[in-house]
């Protein structure tokens, strides 16, 4: 059996200001009408082997995932609280520790909730694929072919064939957020492939990892796991024992370091949207390569993403521009500049 994982922690500042602290991408219908975390839900959904979801989260989104859940009609297996962010690692072990009690066996396939997928086809056959390695003892990744020098991106060099007739290869090398000089580097030698931040692992193998490499964040996340209790729908970790766990994303805490990491290459349709230029890219654009939402009016205007929440926009003359306009904050960016809006951000929060 399968069991997705879903991962809805993170606050996705580089979509500012539709993307708040209290009200992250994952939440917002940024690619259909449905939010990505739906779409995420929905993707796993029409699947016989697949269980129900298993929701990772802070707190102050329960609310929210609940509600979301239920617009689709979907019942999850669980809705797993952080007391405090620690980041990855943990959150995947709290997950995985909760799944080996249910099912000793259990696969987890570890999904960001904040991912667009647009060959969902694709991706099951991925899954599958990575299924036979996951059963001779691999954490697999999905790799996705690199198309330009991205620093925010873990980095998979491919190794030799894994087992017989995997179709997968072994994981030569892990090397996560590498600097713009190391990443180019990477991509004229070749065979690379990004992470796409999904895994497929049985719930021991991750945790036996995770205990070789990382035993501070194992012994912390078990304490928290078996001091965790029911509140409603939600399973609510240990305050105390999971604020105890150093916060480390799972990238670096397990896959860097552990050597039976296996990677699935993976032509699917991927993109984690985590700029609004990557947005502008897997939304269809009219014959001026203009993408807009909402109440927008354009003249002569090229390779522009434009998006009204409350307000009519409009907009003359310009060329490769975001603008993002919400009932408090209107954004008007470079197209090139858009991944300086995290940045910019953190510096307007210091100022207020
Ligand atoms: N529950 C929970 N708790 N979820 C979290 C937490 C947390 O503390 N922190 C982050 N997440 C969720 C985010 O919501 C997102 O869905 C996912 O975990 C990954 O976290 P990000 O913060 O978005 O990671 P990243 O984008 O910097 O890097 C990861 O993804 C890249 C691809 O998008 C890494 O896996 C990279 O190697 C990878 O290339
Ligand atoms: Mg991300």
């Amino acid at each position: 059996k399968i069991y997705p994982v879903i991962l809805s922690g993170g606050s996705g500042t580089r979509l500012w200001p539709l993307s708040r602290a209290a009200y992250p991408k994952q939440f917002l219908p940024l690619v259909s009408e449905q939010t990505m975390l739906q779409e995420t839900v929905a993707r796993v959904g029409s699947w016989p082997e697949m269980q129900a979801p298993l929701v990772v989260c802070g707190n102050e989104h329960r609310f929210m995932i609940a509600e979301q859940m239920r617009e689709i009609g979907v019942r999850p297996l669980g809705i797993m609280l952080e007391p405090q962010a620690r980041n990855t690692a943990p959150a995947v072990a709290a997950a995985a520790l909760h799944l080996q009690r249910l099912d000793p066996e259990a696969v987890m396939l570890v999904l960001p909730a904040d991912h667009v997928i647009t060959d969902v086809l694709a991706f099951h056959e991925a899954v599958r694929r990575a299924l036979v390695s996951v059963q001779q003892g691999a954490l697999a990744t999905f790799g996705i072919e690199p198309t330009q020098p991205e620093t925010g991106y873990g980095y998979i060099l491919r190794g030799d064939v894994h087992g017989t007739d995997t179709g997968n290869y072994l994981v030569e090398r892990f090397v996560e957020k590498p600097d713009l000089a190391t990443a180019t580097g990477f991509l004229k030698q070749g065979g690379y492939y990004w992470n796409s931040g999904m895994f497929l692992f049985k719930a021991r193998d991750y945790l036996a990892e995770l205990e070789a490499h990382r035993p501070l964040i194992g012994a912390a996340v078990k304490e928290a796991v078996s001091k965790a209790y029911s509140d409603l729908d939600f399973c609510r970790l240990d305050d105390a024992a999971f604020a105890a766990s150093p916060s480390e994303s799972i990238d670096y805490a397990v896959m860097e370091n552990t050597s039976r990491a296996v990677v699935v290459p993976a032509s699917i349709g991927w993109s984690d949207v985590g700029s609004w230029s990557a947005l502008h890219e897997v939304l269809p654009a009219d014959a001026e390569g203009n993408v807009v939402r909402g109440d927008v009016h354009l003249n002569q205007v090229k390779n522009t993403l434009v998006r009204a929440e409350s307000r009519m926009v409009a907009v003359l003359g310009v060329e490769d521009l975001v603008v993002v306009e919400t009932d408090d904050v209107v954004l008007v960016a470079n197209r090139e500049k858009v991944q300086e809006v995290k940045a910019f951000v953190e510096k307007l929060k210091n100022t207020e």
